[in-house]
């Protein structure tokens, strides 16, 4: 298996969501980096289930320990390690799903793959709850980015067929966001959850897109080809479970576009070079213009529905009906807004850290 994600610095995930526990270790961080853990917490609570209608009922307070690498409220340079201890888990409710798998989730390929010595409960290794101590790396670069004036924030732009304003490419209006649902405005977020509840009621799940931004990024982080801003950020996002599509700037519309349309126009401000436009979502050639940095991430309804859905029995090698049983959310979408801004705070974190940028001008 492979949990681990960074080239200067270096995240590994483990645990399984009905395991003793689930945590990070986060090896590379300079030392002399200080450390708030009551904002932490509170980034952490945006992620943790039990909040409104659209998240699971299942209470876990997700209240890291942290076991190495912090000292006196800043980093000593040693790796940093967290761990979350699992305590409201109910295996029983996934016995069945080693012979007979949902669709739409892992159990199938992980049986596949670990042949029965996987960990099924709760989904293990693949269960979302996975992406708490991803939080937890993430709020801690969230921070420290915070420090040198790049903030990263994200909202919520589609449930199903509901759709919502993105930011100013310009100037993302990250303080707008609101906080306990994270779109830009109240009647988004009233049609959002009028959608998710919809879903639920009819024993179904929904699911949506996220944007992102990530603003103050200087220019020229980024390197060619394979180390681009888009492959760094895509590869954690992917890590995200559910997470199905991330584009850049305006995406898929890249692809109707003219040329004259599509082209951002360079233009002067206060001394710096600007775009007047950005639909590059602030990247060129994988290497960040300046402008804001702009991603959109799809994130597939949950698998996990209260409807009985088609499966297989594995050991009668036959077509049945499944129940599943279990809490899930019905939409994950508003749970995955800050992982995926956690996500982002890593891949800059990282990118910052390998900057090979020249500093000479010929
Ligand atoms: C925050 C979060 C919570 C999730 N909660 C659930 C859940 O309650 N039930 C479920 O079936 N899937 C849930 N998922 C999604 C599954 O973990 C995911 O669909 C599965 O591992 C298969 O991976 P894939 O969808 O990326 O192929 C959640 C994902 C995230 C990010």
């Amino acid at each position: 298996m492979s949990s681990t994600y960074g080239e200067n610095l270096k995240l590994s995930i483990f645990g399984q969501s009905h395991g003793a526990g689930i945590g990070m270790t986060l090896d590379g961080i300079p030392a002399g980096l200080g450390v708030d853990l009551e904002a932490l917490q509170a980034f952490l609570d945006r992620r943790a289930p039990g909040q409104g209608d659209w998240s699971t009922p299942r209470k876990e307070a997700d209240k890291p320990e942290f076991l190495a690498g912090i000292v006196n409220g800043f980093t000593c340079g040693a790796p940093i390690a967290a761990v979350i201890r699992n305590t409201n888990t109910r295996s029983g409710d996934y016995e069945n799903l080693k012979d007979c798998p949902r669709p739409g989730h892992a159990d199938f390929t992980a049986q596949i793959k670990y042949g029965g010595f996987q960990d099924a409960a709760g989904g293990g290794h693949f269960s979302g709850r996975l992406t708490a101590p991803l939080c937890i790396a993430g709020g801690l670069c969230k921070q420290w980015l915070e420090e040198a004036g790049i903030r990263i924030g994200a909202h919520i732009i589609q449930i199903g067929e509901q759709t919502a304003s993105r930011f100013d490419p310009l100037q993302p209006q990250l303080d707008q966001v609101g906080n306990f649902f994270p779109t830009l405005d109240a009647d988004s977020a009233d049609r959002f959850q009028a959608a998710i509840a919809a879903a639920r009621t009819q024993g179904d799940s929904i699911g949506g897109m996220i944007q992102c931004a990530i603003t103050g990024v200087p220019a020229g982080l980024g390197e060619p080809m394979f180390g681009g801003v888009e492959s760094r950020i895509a590869q954690i996002v992917y890590g995200i479970p559910a997470a199905k599509s991330v584009s850049f700037g305006i995406g898929e519309e890249t692809a109707t576009l003219m040329g004259s349309d599509c082209n951002d126009a360079f233009a002067v401000a206060d001394g710096k070079i600007v775009t007047a436009t950005n639909r590059c979502g602030g990247i060129l050639g994988g290497i960040t213009t300046g402008m804001p940095v702009l991603f959109t991430v799809a994130v597939k309804p949950t698998p996990s529905i209260a409807k009985p859905q088609t499966s297989v029995s594995l050991s009668q090698m036959a077509q049945t009906q499944l129940q599943v049983k279990g809490r899930h959310d019905p939409c994950i979408v508003p749970r995955a807004v800050p992982v995926v801004e956690a996500a982002a705070a890593i891949a800059v974190m990282d990118m910052l850290l390998g900057n090979t940028q020249t500093t000479r001008r010929k």
